[in-house]
């Protein structure tokens, strides 16, 4: 047993979520990013009506969605796989979808994962990982532009090309290998000042790489739309400027397509008491499509 099981996961926005996914107490739904669970569960216990499926790329993750089954063993169904194949899933008409990007306080702060910089682990970040390259084999084996694209382009680090210099000279060293060595291997050479840990963006790039997690969104919003019932809704909850983006590209694409319109013109940003008491709340950005009658 990991120490996952122990870890908890606050759902972001979730009354705001419910209130403009569940459009029907007796509809079926389905939610992308499981996690912790703490979405899928509010559902099911404010709508004992729905059919909801839900998915995680994480193996983790079924462990506590097994939990969920047996309390609600006729309504709640659960496929571990990763988004971007949920044209795979047998249900072909949802009333909702939901999406809660990126990673899990649970997988955060699991440190046989090797999310984070707190612990002396190998360097894993893989949500699912039996499957891809760890980010310790990316930092032996990506050429240049790939460390660049991962630490510059997805981890918007200022000073990235100095931390992918980094990172060339030190190949072979074992300082690569650990969440905590690396990242102060990145704090030794490149301070900085204010609150944020001077290899938090490099870690979230790397993790972004490793996880192809653009291509993932890229993938699946279209076959998420093509699988809502007329009415039906897209709810995206994004924690970052890039992930932000494709969503945004999207909605723009179905509007100017007459398929769909926007509930979101500007996103719906989570309250102050919500960020003042899960941090991790406070880059949330709430968007919602809704698919043509
Ligand atoms: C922010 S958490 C979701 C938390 C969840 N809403 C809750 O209330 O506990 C994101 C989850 O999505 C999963 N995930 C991220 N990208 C995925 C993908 N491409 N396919 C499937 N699951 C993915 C992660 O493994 C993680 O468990």
């Amino acid at each position: 047993m990991t120490t996952a099981t122990k870890l908890q996961h606050y759902p972001v926005m979730l009354y705001e979520v419910t209130q403009v996914l569940i459009n029907n107490p007796a509809g079926t739904y389905l939610d992308c990013t499981f996690g912790g669970g703490g979405h899928s569960r509010h559902f099911l216990e404010e709508f004992p009506n729905i059919q909801l499926y839900a998915i995680d790329r994480d193996p983790d993750a079924w462990k506590r969605a097994e939990e969920l089954k047996r309390e609600f063993p006729r309504n709640f169904f659960f496929e571990c796989m990763p988004f971007s194949t949920l044209d795979r899933l047998g249900v072909k008409v949802f009333s909702g979808v939901l999406f809660d990007f990126g990673i899990s306080s649970i997988q955060l702060d699991d440190a046989e994962r090797g999310f984070s910089f707190r612990y002396h682990m190998p360097l894993d970040m893989r949500m699912n990982p039996k499957q891809g390259m760890s980010a310790q084999e990316f930092l032996k084996t990506a050429s240049r532009e790939q460390l660049i694209e991962a630490i510059c382009d997805f981890g918007e680090e200022a000073q990235g090309r100095r931390i992918v210099d980094l990172i060339l000279k030190n190949r072979g060293s074992e300082v690569l290998e650990f969440a905590d060595t690396f990242a102060d291997l990145i704090a030794q050479h490149c301070p900085r000042s204010g609150k944020i840990h001077p290899a938090t963006k490099t870690f979230q790039g790397i993790r972004i790489a490793v996880n192809h997690e653009l291509e993932e969104i890229q993938q699946a919003l279209p076959k998420a739309f093509e699988r809502l019932q007329p009415g039906g809704r897209l709810v995206v909850l994004s924690f970052h400027s890039l992930e932000d983006r494709i969503v945004k590209q999207f909605w723009r694409k179905m509007e100017t397509s007459s398929r769909a319109k926007s509930l979101t013109p500007k996103p719906i940003l989570p309250p102050p008491e919500e960020v003042k008491m899960n941090l991790r709340s406070r880059s949330a950005k709430l968007r919602i499509l809704e698919k043509f009658q």
